[in-house]
This record gives C-alpha cells, structure tokens and sequence, in this order.
C-alpha cells in the first residue's frame, strides 16, 4: 500500500535483471519486473495492482481485438546524476491518453491513479532504469476493452496497464523516408489525434512497402490532396527552412506530440523563429535542391531527435546535407536531453522526480 492512493503490491519473487544486457540496450525487447494493472468495472475505477510483469489471459470474445478500443502513450524516465528518477512532462502524457479515451468512447483515467501508480512501479523497478548515455526507461501506459461480447458497441470494462523497458535509441542512425502519395494515415473527422493502436496498424502496409524500397518510414500526406506534410509513422516531423523552425500545425488529423511542444519551446527561447503552418511537398522538395531546407528531422519519445537523411518523392530520392556540429537538431538534443537527465536546472517544470 502507498500513502495516499491504495495500490496492492505483489513484488516478483526472483528479479531478472540479471538477463538483460544494459551495455546493448535494444528498443522494446526487454521489460522490466512489474506492472500496473488497473480494472474499470461497474462505472468506477478498482484497486490498482502492481504484479509481476507477464502474461495476462482474456477470452477470445475481448471486445478490444474486435473493434479496436486500444490506446496508448509512451513516456520516458531517466537517472540524474545525484540518482534521483526523473519523468519527462508525465502530464502531458495523462492529458493525451485522456483525450485518446474520450475520442474512442473509453473511460478516462484519473490523475491521481496515473501518476501514482507510475511513482510507484518506477520506485518498485529502479533499478532498471539505465545510466548509460543515449538509453532511458521507455514507459507504456496504455488501455483497452476487456467486455466478452461480440457486438459494435463501447465496452463495459477496460484495462489500464504500464510496463516499462530499459531501451537504446530507437533509430541508430540517420534515416531514409518516403513520401506517401497513395494510403492516407488520418482524415478530418476521424482518429489521427489519438494515439489509438488503429492508427499504427494502418501504417504498417504502406511502411512496408516503403521498406522493400529501401526507406526507413513515411511521410504521411495529408488525405485530400496529398500535397501538405503530415508527420511521420512513429514521430512528428520538423524541418529547418531559412533558419527557421518548421512544423505542420496540430489539428484532428496530426499527433499533439510530446517532443514537438518542447522542441519548439526550446527553439522560441533559444531565440529560433517558430512557424506552424502547412508544408507543401512541392516547397520542401525543392528547397532541399535550393539548399533552403537545411535539416529534416523527427521528433517524439521513442524517436527522440532522428536525423533525416534523405528524401523519397516520386521515385526521386533527396538528399539532405551532413549535420554541421552546430545544427539544430543537435542543439535542441542536447538542452532537451540535459533536462531530462538532470544535468541541468530544469527551468520550465518539465521533469517530475520520483
Ligand atoms: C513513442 O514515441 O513513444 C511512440 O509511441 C511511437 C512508437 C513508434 C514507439
């Protein structure tokens, strides 16, 4: 039991900590010992739980794998160096999975459950957190329907569980993307705001085929005229044009990333002119080759910074030029992972410590 919100601990007998190799970290194939695991039935919210990780049984009748109630979010948590648990903007992350669940006809899930029910799974699974450069604790909270039931309707019961993983980086290098003129990730109207597990799983056909072809990802367009840049398949898009900032504006069709807000908030107070505002493929294609387009990158949690080397568009590959050590992008790393990590004073209320 914790302090203030009751959680039911039932801690792993044996860890395997000792199984995981921290010095080569590869994203999301290792987790950590426990998990929360939180029902809503009969309107309320139960006791949450933190268990030992691993496997859960339904019934095949699980509305969630039918008609596609499942959302999550991605969050990471770091060491600082005097070995304090540090969490990047949680809130944010609540906030989000909160608005997935409205979207998606679910419940939403208090505050006072997320956050204390991640203080206390990352307390319980400490130290699995790494210390190594460039790795993280990459957490996964996440809910779905767990009615038995065949019929199109909102389930009565849901699940809310994180789990956590120690990971390297997601991209390892540079990466090549395609522009995607023909499958559409997100429509107005429709669910592209959401972090929804629908919306991954209609990226992976077009991924797919932009990978026999030799490109990492996807730039998705957007859905009328395929014309203005969207984001990518696992992180928001971001573009330095003329020395300023470029972004594709939030709306109902494009992720309210976590890493693009901050990323922009360091550009404003780093003095970088900000603009929000549509993208033609037209502008970036030929400003790559004009040289105006002076950097492509992503940005999100898992992605954190990834350098886009090139360029796919219409069978024409474009190609960025090498990042000078002054880049923006290696820039707005270093002062976003500074603060993450604890190395330096954490001025906008960013980080929460455990
Ligand atoms: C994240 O960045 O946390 C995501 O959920 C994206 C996914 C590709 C791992």
């Amino acid at each position: 039991m914790t302090d203030t919100l009751q959680i039911d601990i039932q801690p792993i007998e044996k860890s395997r900590i000792d199984t995981v190799d921290f010095n080569n970290l590869v994203f999301g194939r290792s987790f950590s010992d426990h998990m929360l695991s939180v029902d809503f039935a009969s309107g309320e919210w139960q006791t949450p739980q933190i268990i030992p990780f691993g496997d859960i049984t339904f019934s095949p009748a699980m509305m969630s794998l039918h008609y596609g109630q499942a959302i999550f979010e991605g969050m990471k948590a770091y060491k600082s160096p005097e070995g304090d648990i540090l969490v990047f903007r949680p809130e944010e992350n609540w906030k989000r999975l909160n608005k997935s669940a409205v979207r998606m006809c679910m419940p939403e899930v208090p505050e006072e459950i997320f956050m204390e029910g991640l203080s206390e799974l990352l307390r319980i699974d400490s130290e699995w957190i790494p210390a190594k450069e460039g790795c993280s604790m990459y957490i996964r909270p996440f809910m779905f329907s767990t009615d038995e039931y065949v019929g199109v309707s909102p389930s009565k019961t849901y699940k809310f569980m994180i789990f956590t993983c120690p990971v390297g980086a997601y991209y390892t290098k540079p990466i090549r993307v395609r522009v995607e003129t023909k499958y559409i990730r997100a429509a107005h109207g429709g669910v592209g705001f959401s972090k929804n597990a629908g919306n991954y799983g209609a990226s992976l056909y077009p991924t797919k085929l932009a990978s026999d072809a030799g490109y990492d990802q996807i730039i998705w367009t957007d859905a009328s005229e395929h014309r203005y840049v969207e984001e990518a398949g696992t992180m928001n898009l971001m573009f330095i044009i003329d020395d300023k900032l470029v972004t594709a504006p939030t709306g109902d069709t494009i992720l309210d990333g976590v890493t693009r807000k901050s990323v922009i908030q360091v550009a404003r107070d780093m003095g970088v002119e900000v603009e929000e505002r549509p993208l033609s493929i037209k502008e970036l294609t030929e400003g790559i080759v004009s040289g105006k387009v002076q950097e492509v990158f992503g940005a999100g949690t898992a992605a954190v910074i990834a350098p886009i080397s090139t360029v796919g568009y219409e069978g024409v590959d474009y190609e960025l030029p090498e990042r000078p050590a002054d880049a923006f992008s290696r820039k707005v790393y270093t002062e976003i992972d500074n603060i993450k990590t604890g190395k330096i004073t954490d001025t906008r209320g960013w980080v929460m410590k455990i």
